[in-house]
């Protein structure tokens, strides 16, 4: 019986992940492992919520999830790995939390107001875009996380799961502990135009992304707005390359370009050059592991069964916790 604290987060699947993804979230949690008692989940059931028309991809998303979060450095003899539809008492304690939560508490929800707005490529009035957070609040309580590790966009959802937690002990009796948001400091890397790093902006950098890749798209990485011409002087501090930089290549190189840049002793495509490479080398272990485990799909489909059948068994004790409480 472990005595720390659990922690729990997931990711939907919508495709590979990005070193947006790696630097502000899986390094996090990868180092976490030692400190908690970790459950990382793909949430394949809310990658429906907007991808409802057309979830055939769904599937080989989740498993280049997976194969991406190995080779980041989640293991599961540190942490319990599974896939959300695996478990399918979260479906139940999704039924009963809906029960209890007004709807005005999703409705205010401000994740909820934007995407609503922005997203208008899909129809997302339904119930269960609206109820996304009684969802993820039935992933988080069902293993009565302590701690949700999550960017900030997330804990308006995290808030929301307090407040069904606490509902739901007032009616019946204290089953949920409150979870609180983990907020970790990240990098604050861009995308290649400068936005923050998407998938559906086509401005990312891939965990699996090919050497000459990773070249190719650090090439047209934009720098320095300021920055019209060689002979200009630059200012390291504005730009996403030197942010790479201070991630990736060596102190010295780090601290040369700082001051070739000011004095434009450096051009942004040779920086770029030296930059690519240091980066290419950083995520060499990465792409080993990740060759390792494309090779080997069974092992991949054990480690989903492993991490699934430790979490069914917390799935289930909790289910009749909750069955107990509400007299059923
Ligand atoms: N909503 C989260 C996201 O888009 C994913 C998610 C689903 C999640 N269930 C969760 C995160 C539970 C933390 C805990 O990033
Ligand atoms: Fe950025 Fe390097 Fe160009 Fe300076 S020289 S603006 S750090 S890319």
């Amino acid at each position: 019986m472990t005595t720390q604290k659990r922690i729990l987060s997931g990711m939907r699947p919508t495709g590979p992940l990005h070193l947006g993804n790696l630097h502000g979230a899986l390094l996090n949690w990868a180092n976490m492992q030692d400190d908690y008692d970790c459950f990382f989940f793909i949430a394949d059931w809310h990658a429906l919520t907007s991808d409802y028309e057309d979830p055939k991809n769904v599937p080989d998303h989740v498993k280049t999830i997976m194969i991406d979060w190995l080779s980041a450095g989640l293991t599961p003899e540190k942490s319990t790995l599974f896939v959300q539809s695996r478990i399918k008492e979260h479906a139940e304690l999704f039924l009963i939390l809906s029960m209890i939560t007004p709807v005005p508490w999703l409705e205010r929800n401000p994740t909820y107001k934007d995407q609503i707005v922005q997203i208008n490529n899909k129809d997302l009035s339904t119930f269960g875009f609206l109820g996304y957070p009684v969802l993820q609040a039935a992933d988080i309580i069902m293993y009565k996380a302590n701690g949700v590790p999550v960017g900030v966009d997330q804990v308006p959802h995290v808030e929301i799961t307090r407040e069904i937690a606490r509902r739901f002990n007032h009616f019946y009796g204290n089953v949920f502990p409150e979870p609180d948001a983990i907020l970790t400091r990240t990098p604050k890397i861009l995308g290649l135009d400068r936005r923050k790093m998407s998938k559906s902006y086509n401005n990312a950098i891939y965990l699996s992304d090919t050497p000459d890749a990773v070249r190719s798209k650090v090439l047209q990485m934009v720098t320095d707005p300021q920055r019209a011409r060689k002979s200009d002087p630059g200012n390291p501090d504005v730009c996403n390359v030197y942010e790479f930089h201070k991630l990736y290549s060596d102190d010295e190189t780090i601290f040369t370009i700082d001051s070739a840049c000011r004095k434009a002793e450096i051009g942004c495509v040779e920086c770029k050059k030296m930059m690519a490479e240091f980066l290419i080398k950083g995520l060499g272990p990465i792409h080993e592991k990740r060759a390792y485990y494309l090779e080997r799909p069974d092992l991949v489909e054990d480690i989903f069964v492993d991490g699934s059948a430790r979490a069914a068994e917390i799935a289930g004790a909790t289910m009749e916790e909750v069955r107990a409480s509400i007299s059923f």
